[in-house]
């Protein structure tokens, strides 16, 4: 398990529990985190689970795949730490990670 915060645009931090092996994304929606859409359900073939991955945490995170940077091209705003948040895999290795949604997705 780990706690995952997410911190919507606004300011608005949701902590979530989330089970090893799940994603990022999967945790926001069952949590009805505002701003994650995730139309194509995980398969890297939307950008719309588009987050940026608060800076103490990128190291742990890592950065993303050939395929998630192609699909990261169509994400509105794109940083430096920029994921997709279904290609971010649970572990306890990131238990506390924070996630910052962007004001808009793709
Ligand atoms: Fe579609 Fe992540 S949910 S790319």
């Amino acid at each position: 398990m780990a706690k995952i915060t997410y911190v919507e645009a606004n300011g608005t931090r949701h902590e979530v529990e989330a089970e090893n092996g799940s994603t990022v994304m999967e945790n926001a929606i069952r949590n009805d985190v505002p701003g994650i859409v995730a139309e194509c359900g995980g398969a890297c073939t939307c950008a719309t689970c588009h987050v940026y991955v608060d800076e103490a945490w990128t190291a742990k995170a890592g950065g993303p795949s050939v395929m998630e940077e192609d699909m990261l091209d169509f994400a509105f705003d794109v940083n430096d730490n920029s994921r997709l948040s279904c290609q971010i895999k649970v572990s306890d290795e990131l238990d506390g990670l924070v996630v910052h949604v962007p004001e808009n997705q793709a």
